[in-house]
């Protein structure tokens, strides 16, 4: 197994809730090593930049105004397999089919409102990190 860097995003629901240290904690007992955080306030253009994979998808206006609604921390989770293993501690983009025990399960809102983000593949984790951090912000 290789080690993985993937970019997370803690979302506007779970910030207004004061989410972020717990989970942390579900990423860090999972053995994922937080190796660079932020927390900052998107506008919604840059929201639309990060997500402009969506652009045609009927939910993207809804999804870019949620997250520049209140601040975010953008992350960057380091680990063994960490794109899959953050998959996993995530659960399912519905909270309704989550996981027990995963964060989408444990504080999630509804599908728009699912407290996380994750990269999904090693191509997008590249971008996504490279969106956010310089590589002088990764401390590894
Ligand atoms: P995320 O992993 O951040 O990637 C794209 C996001 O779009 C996804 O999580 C959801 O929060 C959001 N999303 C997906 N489907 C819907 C939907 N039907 N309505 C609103 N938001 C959605």
């Amino acid at each position: 197994m290789a080690i993985e860097r993937t970019l997370s995003i803690i979302k506007p629901d779970a910030t207004r809730r004061n989410l972020t240290g717990r989970i942390n904690a579900k990423f860090e007992d999972a053995g994922l090593r937080i190796i660079a955080q932020k927390r900052i306030h998107l506008t919604k253009a840059q929201a639309g930049q990060f997500y402009a994979v969506h652009a045609e998808r009927p939910f993207y206006d809804e999804l870019c105004t949620f997250m520049a609604s209140e601040p975010v921390v953008v992350q960057v989770l380091e680990g063994e397999s960490a794109i899959a293993k953050n998959r996993e501690v995530m659960g399912a983009t519905n909270p309704a089919d989550a996981a027990e025990g995963t964060i989408r399960k444990d504080f999630a809102l509804s599908v728009g409102e699912n407290s996380v983000h994750g990269s999904d593949a090693p191509e997008t984790a590249s971008v996504e990190i490279a969106f956010f951090f310089s590589g002088l912000e990764l401390v590894g």
